[in-house]
């Protein structure tokens, strides 16, 4: 993993500020505002926090990517705050506590970093699916433009993650990484499921179905699992096959193979 070349991009993108302008005027009904803001608050819970946990058990990690790390973290927070905006645009109130988040916070901390990056991966991918369905189906241009910015920063996430399970995932038996992909399909089905338990009310709201949305998250997730995949199998084809070369024998240049 380049740690140097996400340090980097997470610092240039901090510069990729946007000051929606909250007072813009509304498209949406009362009602579906209402169901909005109130679904919207346990996003913004569940991207607020320090990540204190998270940077306690990267103690062991090198320094590079702990700076990267807090980064990312910065920049959930920055969606934190433009979904604050978005709530209280909509005439809802933030919240501190939801039963979601309790259960996000027990995941994520469950086992050592790489489970909790591998739960953080699966919120980036249900979350995707969540802001991506919002700005296809509520008519609201500030909504629109918070919805652009978080979605161009959580596929930036999931590469980020992506990254690190790739070295993870090339150390392991094939039969490891079979099992490792089952829990997590399991894992990212029960989160789906309970992020349609949350918000199917304001989903509705915005003329969203059920299989509009799992189709879409479903998505997400094929295609990352298919990206691990990939190289995994970029990995193996990069390994020399053959006899050891002797003393002096040099190898035909790729191309020639
Ligand atoms: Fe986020
Ligand atoms: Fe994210």
């Amino acid at each position: 993993m380049n740690s140097l070349s996400w340090l980097r991009y997470f610092e240039a993108n901090r510069q990729n500020f946007i000051a929606p302008d909250w007072e813009a005027p509304f498209a949406l009904t009362i009602a579906q505002r209402a169901c909005l803001a109130r679904s919207l608050s346990h996003f913004q819970l569940g991207e607020s926090g320090g990540g204190s946990h998270l940077f306690a058990k990267a103690g062991q990690e090198d320094e590079i990517y702990r700076a990267a790390l807090r980064l990312f973290v910065a920049e959930e927070a920055e969606h934190a705050r433009l979904l604050e905006g978005l709530v209280i645009r909509f005439g809802g109130r933030l919240i501190k506590r939801h039963w979601t988040h309790l259960l996000f916070r027990a995941a994520r901390r469950a086992l050592g970093l790489n489970f909790e990056i591998q739960v953080l991966l699966i919120a980036e991918l249900v979350g995707t699916a969540y802001y991506r369905t919002l700005a296809r189906r509520a008519r609201d241009p500030i909504l629109d433009q918070v919805c652009a910015r978080i979605l161009t920063d959580e596929a930036r996430h999931v590469a980020f993650h992506l990254d690190r399970l790739r070295e993870i995932h090339a150390a392991l038996l094939p039969a490891e990484r079979s099992a490792w992909s089952l829990q997590f399909q399991l894992l990212f089905t029960a989160a789906l499921l309970v992020a349609w338990i949350d918000h199917r009310d304001a989903l509705g709201a915005i003329c969203t179905r059920r299989a509009e949305f799992y189709s879409e998250a479903r998505k997400e997730c094929i295609a990352f699992l298919d990206s691990l995949a990939a190289s995994d199998d970029a990995a193996r084809d990069r390994r020399p096959i053959g006899p050891p070369l002797a003393d002096g024998e040099k190898a035909l240049p790729h191309a020639l193979a």
